[in-house]
């Protein structure tokens, strides 16, 4: 596999060219990512070009409609559903809401759902509250030691064949364990349960074929994927036309307007074209597809290879250490570059200190409130989370080494 440009990688982000972040190594990605610039000129180009109400026949309103349809098209492409199985909500916890909207009206008292303590509280809190309707939820629990969401753990949970939905994440956000989406998904198929993945800690580092993985609905967030600020929703079809209309009477026969009963923001839906537009360009700087589905998966390919190579030396260093719990596995392979730790005082001290060093990383618990508590960590502390994507530099894990050395 060809070798990541990662100066031309930081070109592509022009916060790494600001004088006001120059020293500043950023390590709190997986709370809101630096946008690149393919999303920042789209953004700039609708709001002084196009902003006006789209889908209208004149010129600049053709085009700012035109250009919401290629978002959606692009992305979809790349994710391996068709285009009106994606949708735009404001954020995932508020489609997450939605979507619990539609399955209060949709299940009946006595069915039930499977949530997990490894999930962000987005995917987890609207679920649960289905249990003031008379809904069953039973709870999938990771180790306690490891944080790992076991798949053997499932099957009895759904052997009585009530089980008719499964929550999960594709990885936690304090865990970063990278779980088996396939399988889980085709162990609930099996048992007659649909799917909703949490994709929000996963898709930063590279767009999985959601099709081939067969989850029912997927969700990440825009803006912790080089985008703005909106929540993606992938629901496929049969789903989608199952589940009753969130939006208005009169748009229930548009799949991607059922379950956004919010006007969309039309230029970041716009701008979110951007994100194709960077993944395509670097798949293609590197020799890759130029578009579409090959362009996702060569550049997801890519990604990977730089982030686990960055996080070995992170891992290595923090296995080290007495000093701290580092929090899920060790392995640099089958985790994403999300790493939490636990210390003997509170993740948001640590962070501060950490801030003096020029790193720029977070503390506390991350809406990861259930996780964190079902591994035993004090909750007032918190953790200390290091985050990174493949476009952070081996100087900067480097930087974050030296930092770390002196304050743990
Ligand atoms: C794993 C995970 N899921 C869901 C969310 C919520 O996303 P949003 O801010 O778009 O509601 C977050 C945000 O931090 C997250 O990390």
């Amino acid at each position: 596999m060809t070798q990541l440009d990662i100066d031309w990688v930081r070109a592509q982000f022009p916060a790494f060219s600001q004088p006001s972040l120059q020293g500043q190594a950023f390590f709190e990605n997986a709370g809101g990512s630096y946008t690149c610039q393919q999303v920042i000129d789209r953004l700039f180009r609708f709001y002084t070009e196009r902003k006006v109400q789209p889908y209208a026949p004149y010129e600049a309103s053709r085009l700012g409609g035109e250009e919401m349809d290629e978002a959606r098209a692009r992305l979809a492409a790349m994710l391996g559903v068709e285009t009106d199985e994606l949708s735009f909500g404001p954020s995932t916890t508020q489609n997450t809401y939605v979507l619990a909207q539609a399955f209060r009206q949709y299940l009946d008292e006595g069915d039930a759902i499977v949530v997990t303590n490894q999930d962000h509280e987005a995917n987890s809190g609207p679920w649960r509250r289905l249990a003031d309707e008379g809904i069953e939820v039973r709870e999938w629990q990771i180790d306690p030691e490891t944080g790992h969401l076991d798949p053997a753990a499932l099957a009895p949970l759904m052997a009585d064949g009530k089980v008719r939905l499964v929550c999960f994440p594709h990885c936690s956000n304090v865990v970063g364990e990278v779980n088996d989406v396939a399988g889980i998904c085709a162990q609930a198929k099996t048992a007659g349960a649909y799917t909703c993945v949490d994709g929000v800690s996963y898709a930063p580092h590279g767009f999985e074929d959601v099709g081939a993985l067969g989850a029912d609905i997927y969700l990440f967030s825009a803006y912790k994927t080089y985008g703005p600020h909106q929540g993606i929703m992938v629901i496929r079809r049969t789903l989608g036309e199952e589940l009753p209309n969130q939006g208005h009477y009169f748009n229930g026969g548009s799949l991607y307007k059922r379950f956004t009963p919010a006007g969309p923001d039309h230029a970041q839906v716009a701008a979110s074209a951007g994100m194709a537009d960077y993944m395509e360009a670097l798949s293609a700087h590197h020799g890759g597809p130029v578009s579409g589905a090959g362009a996702a998966r060569f550049a997801h390919e890519l990604m990977r290879e730089q982030e686990v190579s960055l996080l070995e030396p992170l891992l290595a260093y923090l296995s080290s250490k007495n000093s701290l719990r580092l929090i899920g596995s060790a392995s640099p392979t089958g985790r994403a570059p999300t790493v939490a730790v636990s210390l003997d005082r509170p993740g948001e001290a640590v962070a501060a200190e950490l801030a003096a060093h020029g790193i720029m990383a977070g503390g506390g618990d991350f809406y990861a409130v259930r996780p964190l508590g079902a591994m035993g960590v004090d909750l007032e502390r918190g953790v200390l989370r290091m985050s990174f994507t493949h476009y952070t530099h081996h100087g900067e894990i480097q930087q974050l080494i030296a930092a770390l050395d002196k304050v743990i």
